[in-house]
């Protein structure tokens, strides 16, 4: 009994400390653009919900590009319009959202 007690002990506590590094290794690793947008951006830059400039049209993007991308990386946080902040990725950082932001601006090109 007493065994048996001490082993789950073991368990439980190698399975916490697992999860923690598993956490910590996702907070720490810079996720790629790609990743990001096919994760939270797509839902609505893909098919255009609410006016949001689509992935890949150039005509959709060309007023957006006008502005420079410190502009278009500040509204993405704060949210613009429609767009709620960050695009929901609540934990993004900024540099995850601009290299996003650069992955959606390449796809018109
Ligand atoms: C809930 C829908 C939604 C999601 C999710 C979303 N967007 Fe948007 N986004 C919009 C809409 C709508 C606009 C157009 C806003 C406007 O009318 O100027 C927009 C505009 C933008 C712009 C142009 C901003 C400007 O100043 O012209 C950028 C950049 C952008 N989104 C980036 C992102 C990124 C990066 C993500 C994912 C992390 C994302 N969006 C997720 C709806 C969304």
């Amino acid at each position: 009994m007493f065994f048996a007690a001490t082993r789950l002990k073991k368990v439980v506590l190698g399975l916490f400390a697992f999860t923690l590094l598993t956490l910590s290794n996702m907070a720490n690793a810079e996720r790629s653009g790609e990743k990001i947008f096919y994760t939270y951006c797509v839902a609505c830059h893909m098919s255009g919900v609410a006016g949001a400039p689509k992935l890949g049209s150039r005509a959709d993007w060309q007023p957006h590009v006008d502005k420079s991308m410190e502009t278009l990386l500040k509204n993405s946080i704060s949210g613009i319009k429609a767009m709620p902040p960050r695009g929901m990725c609540s934990n993004c950082t900024d540099e995850e959202m601009q290299s996003t932001i650069q992955f959606m601006i390449d796809s018109t090109k």
